[in-house]
């Protein structure tokens, strides 16, 4: 996060609008509004109320930046100009139009609802929210984007530029893609929508997510919103909004004991609902942070291990980097070890001679260390 206070062009607010008066939204909405308008991007969905050509940005929009998008757009409504002509074309004309940008069956949904339009509507597109649901692919961020550009209705459109902005200013942390975080940002940004005009309202967030409020090191310190944001306040702009797919993983440090006497070393079946169910592995010793051996021969777990044995040897120490499994990083230390004797305390080991080693099923992480030190 950029949190200098920079010169910020076109940054044009006023600090003293009455906003005493203001609830908090109001103020919020009216100042993301003055941003918007000195800010925005001229784009050629934002000079029409068509809600045919609105839609059909929306679309192409979901899937694609701005810059890209606009080209397909030109392309797609200079060939489609209306509800109509997109309706009588073929489908494998609309699919070459929509070559290259992905997510075909979009444009199949494009193609099927135009047809809907002019069967259920005779070609004019519907204008309440919902007759435009029940168009073929569009869901509720399209329906309410195109009902408040094209007629003024008041529905707050949430996409993820929006989740951004309103996770941020209000600190929310819900996940955004949990059905309790989608319902929660719904009812926030309705409450937040400006119904006197909805459509400038609805621009303005995604407009200010887009170039202002981005995902990565926004420039917090030329943000009209920087006094009223509490992730800033509370410093956590980097860490919202938090997305439930994506849970933060939790390394875990893995100490493992190679305890060599003669030609044995000892070896357990992993058993637990975790990783690596029933492969075998040295004696372990899993820790919350890193720890250096004289840490870990502190740990209840080593004392109980190693006590009664009259002489242990540290051979050798082999810390691998990282080890990557799907949801998990594991931070592996290997410890090589030579003991007078097996203690009671190991008894629930097996105690495995070198050349019956490769009999026993082992982790790819065992593996490599066993590979290497062997
Ligand atoms: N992304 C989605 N809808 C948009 C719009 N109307 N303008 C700019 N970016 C958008």
């Amino acid at each position: 996060m950029n949190s200098g206070m920079g010169t910020c062009p076109n940054f044009l607010f006023s600090r003293v609008m009455g906003s005493k008066d203001m609830d908090d939204n109001r103020f919020i909405s009216d100042r993301l509004i003055r941003w918007y308008e000195a800010n925005r991007r001229d784009l050629p969905w934002r000079e029409t109320s068509d809600p045919y050509l609105i839609w059909i940005s929306e679309v192409i929009l979901q899937q694609t930046r701005v810059n890209q998008g606009l080209e397909y757009y030109y392309r797609f409504t200079a060939r489609f100009p209306s509800v109509r002509v997109l309706a009588e074309a073929g489908e494998d004309e609309v699919m070459k139009y929509w070559q290259g940008l992905g997510y075909y069956s979009r444009a199949r949904n494009l193609h099927a609802a135009a047809k809907q339009v002019m069967e259920r509507y005779d070609g004019r597109f519907p204008s309440t929210r919902e007759e435009v649901l029940s168009l073929k692919g569009i869901g509720e961020y399209t329906a309410a984007a195109i009902c408040s550009f094209a007629f003024g209705l008041p529905y707050a459109a949430v996409d993820g530029n929006v989740y951004r902005v309103l996770s941020r200013v209000f600190g929310v942390d819900l996940p955004i893609d949990s059905g309790e975080g989608k319902k929660y940002f719904s009812r926030l940004a309705q409450d937040l929508l400006d119904e006197r005009q909805p459509g400038l309202f609805n621009q303005a967030m995604m407009e200010f997510g887009a170039l202002q409020c981005v995902p990565r090191s926004p420039d917090c310190g030329c943000c009209p919103l920087a006094d009223k944001c509490r992730a800033l306040a509370e410093k956590r702009v980097d860490s919202l909004p938090v997305k439930a797919g994506k849970t933060v993983v939790k390394p875990r440090y893995f100490n493992y004991l190679d305890i060599r006497h003669g030609n044995t070393l000892l070896l357990k079946k992993r058993s637990g609902q975790d990783i690596w169910q029933n492969l075998y592995e040295f004696p372990l010793i899993e820790t919350d942070r890193p720890f250096s051996w004289e840490e870990l021969q502190e740990t209840a777990d080593f004392r109980a291990l190693f006590d009664g044995i009259r002489e242990v040897r540290f051979l050798r120490v082999r810390e691998f980097k990282k080890h990557v499994l799907s949801h998990r990083v594991i931070y592996p230390v290997f410890y090589r070890l030579e003991v007078s004797e097996y203690s009671s305390g190991m008894a629930a080991y097996l105690q495995v001679s070198d050349d019956s080693l490769e009999t026993y099923a082992v982790s790819r992480l065992m593996q490599v260390y066993l590979e290497k030190e062997l």
